[in-house]
């Protein structure tokens, strides 16, 4: 029954925070915001640039209150964040020197990646920029076949006057900027790449495009320790976390067979950035169990929010991370600094394991009685974590035949029959 727990590789970035913190929040925010139909809007409908500018001229955020958010972060238990400083419609959030399209030229006029920054900061929580190689704004970089012009008859042509030469140094020049000009940065998540892409001719993106080891090696240098993605198109080893997103992994994540860092990103409805009449918004017990079950298999779970265009969160948002705040205020402990098992989980259950304390997430309860195996004569003490109420172990007897409700192999823990008030229970094991 014991599994050794998978080691990944060193990497160049500084992992000790981040295997302790297992959960942090994404934003992302941008004028998309505004179109509430998917942070791909511009894409999706081929918006040209002219049409596209309605977006920035009305981003007006007379709600945004980063330290609102700040807050509602810190209470769902999470401890670190990643925003969009720049997502693929090429908006910046910050005061850039290197365009004009950025939030202190809308009408809110203010620096809104300053004010996040510092807000979350004064919370404890750890800073991380998500930085678009993509950008469907910038003059030079060329039509490809996730810009929202690929079907423009005169794609190839307009190409002809596009220098991404130029785009590469403007790329330089504000992940200068972003990782000089704000204090010490954990995380930095560059997005994406598309190397085998193709469209009507045109081709996808990626190392040489980005000039991706120059990127790599400016972030490395501006910031040691910065932790650093994998999708600049780079050899896996070259990159600190790896980023499935949209799916839950269901063992620890690996790289050519090999146990990497990793970090699953996910929403609470289906796009990232606000959608007003996306429906897809997760229940409370879906929520809790994506973080569990990413922890129970060694990963962190980053969580996106969507603020809306006037700066808040929406209500549905809100929920979600009340959910999570009533869960981890009661059940932290199971998540920091915990990590794959070295026992199975019996049918239904989660185990994340921290040291020689074993706990057990019961996802579906079972009537009475909840068996253990290869855990037989390890166990010490158990309780429900919640509220550190004794639950009995009850180990088979050496003497007498095995009760019927007992399981061959297993040790048996009684429960109360009644699930307890809480989304997910969880069993603290203490092992002798
Ligand atoms: C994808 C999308 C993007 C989102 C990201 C988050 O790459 O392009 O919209 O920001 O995933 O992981």
């Amino acid at each position: 029954m014991k599994n050794k727990v998978p080691q990944p590789a060193a990497v160049a970035g500084d992992m000790d925070w981040f295997v302790q913190a297992r959960f942090g929040m994404f934003i992302h925010w941008g004028t998309y915001a505004a179109a509430a139909r998917h942070e791909w809007v511009k894409h999706n409908e081929e918006i040209p640039d002219a049409e596209y500018e309605k977006y920035f001229r009305h981003f007006d955020p007379d709600l945004f209150c980063p330290q609102e958010w700040a807050r509602m972060a810190r209470e769902a238990g999470m401890k670190y964040m990643v925003i969009t400083s720049k997502h693929h419609e090429g908006f910046c959030l910050w005061d850039t020197q290197y365009t004009d399209y950025k939030a202190t030229n809308t009408p809110c006029g203010r620096d809104l990646l300053r004010e996040v920054v510092d807000a979350f900061r004064a919370e404890g929580l750890r800073i991380g920029f998500y930085y678009s190689l993509i950008d469907w704004h910038h003059p030079d970089f060329t039509i490809d076949p996730v810009h929202p012009m690929r079907n423009h008859p005169d794609a190839a042509r307009l190409n002809a006057g596009r220098d991404m030469t130029r785009y590469r140094e403007y790329m330089r020049n504000q992940v200068r900027e972003l990782l000089t000009n704000f204090g010490d940065i954990d995380i930095i998540w560059f997005d994406f790449s598309y190397p085998n892409a193709e469209h009507k001719g045109l081709k996808g993106k990626g190392r040489e495009d980005w000039d991706s080891e120059r990127l790599l090696a400016l972030a490395r240098e501006l910031q040691p320790g910065i932790i650093v993605d994998n999708r600049l198109d780079l050899p896996p080893e070259m990159a600190d976390i790896h980023t499935p997103e949209q799916f839950q992994p269901h063992g620890w994540v690996t790289v050519d067979g090999k146990p990497v860092y990793w970090e699953t990103c996910q929403t609470f409805s289906g796009s990232w950035g606000y959608h007003r009449d996306e429906a897809t918004w997760k229940s409370p017990d879906q929520l809790i169990q994506m973080l569990v079950n990413t922890v129970s298999c060694g990963g962190n779970l980053l969580m996106n929010v969507g603020p809306t265009a006037r700066g808040a969160f929406d209500d549905r948002a809100v929920r979600a991370l009340q959910t999570y705040a009533e869960w981890m205020g009661l059940h932290a402990r199971s998540i920091y600094g915990c990590t794959q098992s070295v026992f199975e989980a019996p049918q239904d259950c989660r185990y994340t394991q921290h040291g020689n304390r074993v706990y057990l997430h019961v996802f579906a309860w079972p009537f009475r009685h909840l068996h253990l195996p290869g855990l037989a004569g390890k166990i010490e003490y158990a309780q429900l974590l919640h509220d550190a109420s004794e639950i009995k172990v009850l180990e088979a007897p050496d003497d007498k035949p095995l009760p019927e409700w007992m399981k061959p192999g297993s040790v048996t823990l009684e429960l109360p029959v009644i699930k307890p008030r809480v989304t997910v229970p969880v069993i603290e094991l203490f092992l002798k």
